[in-house]
């Protein structure tokens, strides 16, 4: 079927790898990227689709309610990533998530509610549940977020459900837990740990390096997605989980083994404020829909760490970035 998807944030990380997974996937498919190319987003990640007669950028932001009317004018399905994402810039500077992440979905879904869309996926995280110490966190287990980040994603993700209740708005909400893959900017663990070893530079682990996360291969993510867009039902939230447990520690020393760099770069730095422990999820519900994870994680983290290795033209620009990388990581790691 012949139709037309809205995806903001498409000049990110996930949403770029979406975009690929459904141009490629669904021939009829047309789709519209809408990404206000803040510091995260960036044009270069959409390399791989530019050209496409099926492709279309638009630059603007989802506070925008103008440009996001237009963005959504005549599409069927919109994928809502575009989102402030870092919990240490939200523990610096929360004005952003808060616009962004809780009044840009705002905009999004009273825009959807206007337009007609026929389905809206809203890309939410495991944060909004907090830490949990043992067992796994199911989609009905209650929202504690911990940091200014996980607030304003939990603020989004109430909202999308209000909308549904409200005005039957036809939302479907993914709980996905850490991702990795190509193309992430390196302020997450993963990149930031692979470029900082390129340069022989100390690993920054917060604490005791024992914070444990599940990880997810970005492939699998992006699959994940497409099964809820086309399978879900609506009103309901997904977990996605990459069941794929490491504490901290050990996937530095994975990184370290993989670039052949020693372990005596690990520093351990002071702790992040309100640190999660560790984060779980249950997710049954979206394995019941016929999804599971593929990757096997260490040679899709060894793929990651030897993909940043060998695209320093991806990341040198934004290691050069003195108003915007280059601050964030003195303000942050001097603190
Ligand atoms: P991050 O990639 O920021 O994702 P999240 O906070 O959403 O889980 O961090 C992953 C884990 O790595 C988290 O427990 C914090 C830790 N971490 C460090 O120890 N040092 C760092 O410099 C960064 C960025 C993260």
């Amino acid at each position: 079927m012949r139709k037309t998807v809205l995806i903001t944030g498409g000049a990110g990380f996930i949403g770029s790898h979406f975009t690929e997974y459904l141009l490629a996937h669904y021939p009829d498919y047309e789709v519209r990227v809408l990404d206000a190319l803040t510091y995260a987003g960036r044009r270069e990640n959409l390399a791989a689709v530019e050209g496409d007669p099926r492709f279309i950028f638009i630059h603007g932001d989802v506070r925008d309610k103008q440009t996001v009317r237009e963005a959504m004018q005549g599409a069927h399905d919109v994928v809502h990533f575009a989102a402030e994402t870092h919990v240490d810039r939200s523990i610096l500077d929360p004005d952003a998530f808060i616009t962004t992440d809780v009044y840009g979905s705002f905009v999004m879904l009273e825009t959807a509610r206007q337009v007609g869309v026929e389905r809206f996926v809203h890309v939410s995280t495991d944060e909004v549940y907090g830490a949990i110490e043992q067992g796994a966190f199911t989609e009905e287990s209650p929202l504690r977020p911990s940091s200014p980040y996980a607030a304003s994603k939990a603020g989004a993700d109430l909202l999308v459900q209000a909308y549904a209740r409200t005005y039957g708005l036809p939302v479907l909400i993914v709980r996905p837990s850490n991702t990795f893959g190509s193309r992430q900017y390196p302020e997450k663990l993963i990149p930031l740990f692979t470029v900082r070893a390129l340069h022989d530079q100390p690993l920054p682990l917060y604490g005791d390096g024992q914070q444990r996360r599940d990880w997810l291969y970005v492939g699998d993510h992006v699959r994940a997605i497409d099964t809820v867009l086309h399978r879900g039902q609506f009103g309901e939230a997904y977990n996605i989980a990459g069941g794929n447990e490491r504490a901290n520690i050990e996937v530095s020393r994975l990184i370290l083994h993989t670039l052949g760099k020693p372990e005596s770069l690990i520093q351990f730095v002071k702790d992040r404020p309100a640190h999660d422990r560790r984060y779980a999820l249950d997710d049954s519900k979206l394995r019941a829909l016929g999804w599971r994870p593929e990757a096997d994680f260490e040679t899709a983290l060894r793929e990651t760490v030897l993909w940043y290795a060998n695209h320093p033209e991806w990341w040198q620009p934004i290691l050069q970035n003195k108003q915007d990388y280059q601050a964030f990581v003195q303000r942050w790691y001097g603190r």
